[in-house]
């Protein structure tokens, strides 16, 4: 039964000589009472035209994701009784199950809103296949359970020790390095047997450790012996690799011995391929809550991942505390029917917010710390700032027309103005407690998708570009992005951003560091250009797009259909010639959360693919094996 009396049925179907096809609307009203002078609203990312053909409805408001309209005048839902309109004049067709209608709510004559039951987007005038399975059952042919699997391994298969504990004379250092491991393994796996223990334990097994100054600080050696094991390890970061590659093995040996063993002999000589194992999280179109954010960072760690890219803003809100700008997390935040910003991605009648105290910011960055994982933070300028200009209109051209572009996301007018001086006012204030509360060494600005016309309607802006001799929209982004830049390197940091900032002229690339999103060989384009790169093409690293065409999987597939054996098998480096690899930093998986609508289409489409890009990131790519990885990584954990 539908807890809130009404249900909104959805249903696309092809148009013939419409690739974008159409949707149909069934409202049923499941109480006793009749309604009348009622509007429906509903969010979906498949969106209308300006002036949608609508047919026994009326079309009332769109702003991105929000959609309204009304039924014909005079129209009674009866109880039991539907309401059924279409829509035709999509943007594009809809391709998944999720590409519907997220959420919806009715408003009454009396400024009342009720939130109504949705549910998926059917498939009408075509087959829906089921869904296929995405991962092959797998096979190892060494029972050993490390993921992602090392340089070197040369092991041979011994008895599982009850647990391992430090050696006599480990110092200090050595034992809260245990300790932190062991933490995680019992956060991550809270009804699994404990891996280690600080004392020593009858029928355990010791582990020695040895601090080398000849490995890499992220390096480790682990040696297997009947009555001990090494670890060698370069800096504090080896060490943690070298103890978590144990914990993998026990945990497997415990938890699937049919298929794993723990090593009595041999060695594992092992650092990672890349320097930057990143994984970013969207917390702006859904906001993930502290413990979800600490749990990610727990699996980030569990994988050898060094890397939080925390995309802190955009359109949607303004996720974390500014104390010079209070607005910001009381107005930016807030998604509802009577807010300033209305319902988008899977919001309804119930006003929505979420944000991160300065506190909250600081324990999490202490969290990844301990397990040596940097936290670098986004904030995303100049375009997807609805949130910012929502709670700062002070920051608006006021002689721009509204409407006047739209972002790729369809919000109108989205974008901070490079000719507004008090932008950079504001901005310096972030920033000051921005690097107070970061330890980033970067700090990620941003720079996509920029609207082709942007402040092309404001006169601020066009007295700029004629003052300074700039060339339009993506001129002005490059002034922009060069005061910032500026900004960023009074304060002691550097720029990361999307590869967009290289447009229009770009800024300095020494130091900065840039994401290649749109495709692969982008990363190549800004590597010539001096950029350091960090590859995150959506073709391969987004973990919201669709992991198989069938109907039946839910996700985003703008940039394609991204199957677990591609993320795993595509090699980052590709085309990069040998005199500009040095400038690939590294790789980086994708959450963009806008399909997120709870935490089963997370665990569905962020797992198996971010282990599969743990792997890739750390793993030499003769030594990387699907079938082995399918194996393995039944073992992950999940949110
Ligand atoms: C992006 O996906 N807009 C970076």
């Amino acid at each position: 039964m539908s807890k809130t009396g009404f249900r909104l049925e959805n249903a696309w179907h092809p148009i013939e000589g419409d690739p974008s096809g159409g949707f149909v609307f069934t409202l049923v009203n499941l109480t006793d009472t009749p309604i009348s002078d009622f509007k429906l609203a509903y969010t979906a990312l498949t969106r209308v035209m300006d002036n949608p053909a609508c047919e026994n409805a009326t079309f009332l408001l769109r702003n991105a994701n929000f959609h309204q309209y009304a039924p014909p005048a005079g129209f009674v839902l009866e109880p039991g009784a539907s309401w059924r309109f279409t829509v035709r004049g999509l943007w594009r067709p809809a391709k998944h199950r999720t590409d519907g209608a997220k959420s919806a709510y009715l408003t009454f004559s009396d400024g009342t809103h009720h939130t109504i039951d949705v549910a998926d987007l059917m498939l009408e005038g075509r087959v829906s296949e089921p869904q296929k399975p995405l991962l092959p059952e797998g096979r190892v042919t060494e029972p050993f359970s490390l993921l992602p699997w090392p340089k070197q391994a040369k092991l041979q298969a011994g008895e599982t020790p009850v647990v391992l504990y430090p050696a006599a004379g480990s110092t200090l250092a050595d034992v809260k390095a245990m300790d932190t491991v062991l933490s995680l393994h019992r956060r991550l796996f809270s009804a699994a047997h404990q891996p280690f223990s600080l004392i020593a334990v009858e029928q355990g097994k010791a582990i020695r450790f040895q601090q080398s100054g000849s490995l890499a600080a992220e390096a480790y050696e682990l040696t297997f012996a009947e009555d001990e094991i090494v670890l060698a390890y370069g800096g504090d970061a080896g060490r943690q690799y070298g103890l978590t590659a144990l914990a993998q093995l026990h945990d497997g040996a415990r938890r699937n011995a049919a298929l794993f063993r723990f090593p009595g002999s041999g060695t594992i000589t092992d650092e990672p391929r890349y320097g930057w194992r990143g994984c970013h999280l969207d917390v702006s179109r859904q906001f993930a809550p502290a413990p979800d954010v600490l749990r990610l960072i727990d699996i980030l760690a569990w994988y050898k991942m060094n890397v939080f890219h925390w995309h802190l803003t955009d359109d949607e809100a303004w996720r974390f505390e500014v104390r010079a700008y209070p607005q910001l997390t009381t107005v930016g935040v807030m998604r509802g029917p009577d807010e300033p910003m209305l319902p988008q991605l899977g919001n309804a009648a119930e006003p929505v917010g979420g944000f991160y105290t300065q506190a909250d910011v600081a324990a999490i960055i202490a969290h990844a710390s301990e397990l040596n994982v940097e936290v670098v933070p986004e904030v995303d300028i100049p375009g997807h700032s609805t949130a910012i200009l929502a709670a700062l209109p002070e920051l608006v051209d006021g002689q721009e027309a509204p409407d006047s572009y739209r972002s790729v996301q369809g919000f109108p007018n989205n974008a901070l103005n490079p000719a507004i001086e008090e932008t950079y006012v504001f901005l310096g204030k972030v920033f000051d407690e921005m690097v107070e509360l970061f330890p980033s060494k970067l700090i990620h600005i941003g720079g996509d998708e920029v609207a082709d016309n942007t402040w092309m309607a404001s006169p601020l802006a066009r007295k700029l570009m004629e003052k300074e001799g700039l060339d339009g929209t993506f001129g002005l982004q490059s002034h922009f992005m060069k005061r910032i830049q500026k900004m960023l390197a009074e304060r002691g940091r550097s720029m990361a951003g999307w590869d967009e900032v290289s447009h229009g002229g770009g800024v300095d690339p020494d130091g900065t560091l840039l994401m290649a999103w749109r495709a692969p060989e982008v990363g190549v384009e800004l590597a010539k250009e001096g950029y350091d790169v960090v590859m995150t093409p959506g073709q391969a690293y987004y973990l919201d797009m669709v992991q198989d065409e069938a109907w039946q999987e839910p996700g985003a597939s703008w940039a394609g259909t991204v199957p677990p054996h591609h993320t795993y098998h595509y090699e980052a480096v590709g085309d990069f010639p040998e005199d500009l690899k040095p400038r690939l930093r590294g790789v980086q998986a994708c959450i963009w959360t806008e399909h997120f609508l709870n935490r089963n289409y997370f665990n569905h489409l962020v797992f198996p693919r971010l282990p599969a890009v743990a792997e890739a990131a750390w793993t030499p790519r003769e030594r990387k094996d699907w079938d082995r990885f399918s194996a393995l990584v039944r073992l992950s954990p999940t949110l």
